[in-house]
């Protein structure tokens, strides 16, 4: 395996929404910004995976677009970072395929996401591709050999298996792949639902009351804190049990203000809920709106933004070219 100089960190996101949402952000793209000094950084945009559940054609350009600008605005640097579309580099897809050939049916269906995505419509009803996408996945990983990929808790499963599949192919063929570890910090790794604490806030799953979109209408956005879920009682406590919609509004609070949920607490003590939403409204509409600002100045200049995918995908094409070429070599194929 060739040493690497700076240890590498990887992760994707979907182009599935028109903006991304506050679990995005604070599950993943916070850790992101913050690991990509350290290491050396790849972060895309994952466009084949948006195939799996049905799309919209006339749109996925588009928000493939809106998700490169909002990557920047969230902090990830192109000069530093290589951001780039999956779909860009077919080494992706092309490994899946010899990826799919080590593992099981019944490994695949144990994926509990394939479970929650094909339940709605039944499982006959849901394509082959949301059956294998964590494959494609454990392949966009495994490429670049990464030592963290920063996730939130919903991927832990997907990182479980690509460890397992990276491991199996080392030991069938010869060692090749890095076995990458899970970035999941514990106090955002689930952000729930505003409306139904229960649930992790998700663009397939939440109703629009309890999703927080980082380009929505501030005014909009507000509005939705200040009528979160809470519970009877009255007292700003932490408790993921039994309080977990304060317990997540505590999170989104702390985290945006890098103030700890006991500083917090104290400083709720005697209040109610309402002057606690109110603040918390008035913090996070200061954090979307120069977000917001910031996303639709990067839109505004289409090409450059194409540039720097462009480039992405150069510095991408380096490392996965030379990984597939390996993998290609070790499982007997004919050089072309
Ligand atoms: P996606 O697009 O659903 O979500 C992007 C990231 O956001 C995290 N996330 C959350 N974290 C905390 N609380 C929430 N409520 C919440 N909702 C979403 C996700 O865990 C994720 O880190 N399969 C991936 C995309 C992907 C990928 C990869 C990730 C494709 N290939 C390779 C890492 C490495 C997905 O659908 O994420």
């Amino acid at each position: 395996m060739p040493d690497q100089p700076r240890p590498r960190v990887l992760s994707g996101i979907q182009p599935t929404a028109d903006s991304f949402h506050f679990g995005n952000y604070l599950g993943a793209l916070r850790q992101w910004v913050d690991l990509q000094d350290e290491f050396e950084p790849f972060f895309f945009i994952a466009d084949l995976h948006a195939l799996t559940v049905e799309h919209d054609p006339k749109k996925l350009a588009e928000r493939t677009r809106v998700a490169a600008a909002q990557l920047i605005a969230a902090g990830i640097d192109p000069e530093r970072s290589a951001i780039f579309v999956q779909s860009h580099l077919p080494e992706h897809a092309e490994l899946a395929w010899v990826l799919n050939s080590l593992t099981g049916f019944g490994e695949a269906r144990r994926m509990t996401q394939f479970k929650d995505k094909s339940a709605k419509g039944g499982e006959g009803a849901a394509s082959v591709a949301l059956f294998s996408y964590p494959i494609l996945q454990a392949a966009d990983i495994l490429l670049y050999r990464p030592q963290y990929v920063p996730v939130g808790e919903d991927q832990r499963q997907h990182l479980e298996l690509t460890r397992d599949l990276a491991q199996r192919f080392n030991h069938r063929y010869k060692k090749t792949f890095r076995l990458p570890e899970p970035y999941i910090l514990k106090e955002t790794a689930k952000i729930v639902d505003l409306q139904d604490p229960t649930r992790k806030m998700s663009k397939s799953a939440s109703s629009p009351a309890g999703i927080v979109d980082l380009l929505d209408d501030p005014k909009v956005t507000a509005k939705k804190i200040r009528s979160a879920v809470t519970d009877s009682d009255t007292v700003v406590a932490f408790d993921e049990e039994k309080k977990p919609g304060v317990s997540n509004l505590l999170t989104i609070y702390s985290t945006l203000t890098d103030r700890t949920v006991e500083d917090l607490v104290a400083a709720y003590d005697g209040k109610g809920y309402g002057d606690f939403k109110g603040d918390l409204a008035d913090v996070v509409v200061e954090f979307v709106t120069p977000f917001r600002d910031r996303t639709h100045e990067l839109l505004a200049d289409g090409d450059e933004l194409d540039a720097v995918l462009r480039r992405g995908a150069e510095k991408a094409r380096a490392v996965a070219s030379r990984t597939l070429a390996d993998v290609y070599d070790r499982v007997g194929f004919l050089k072309a």
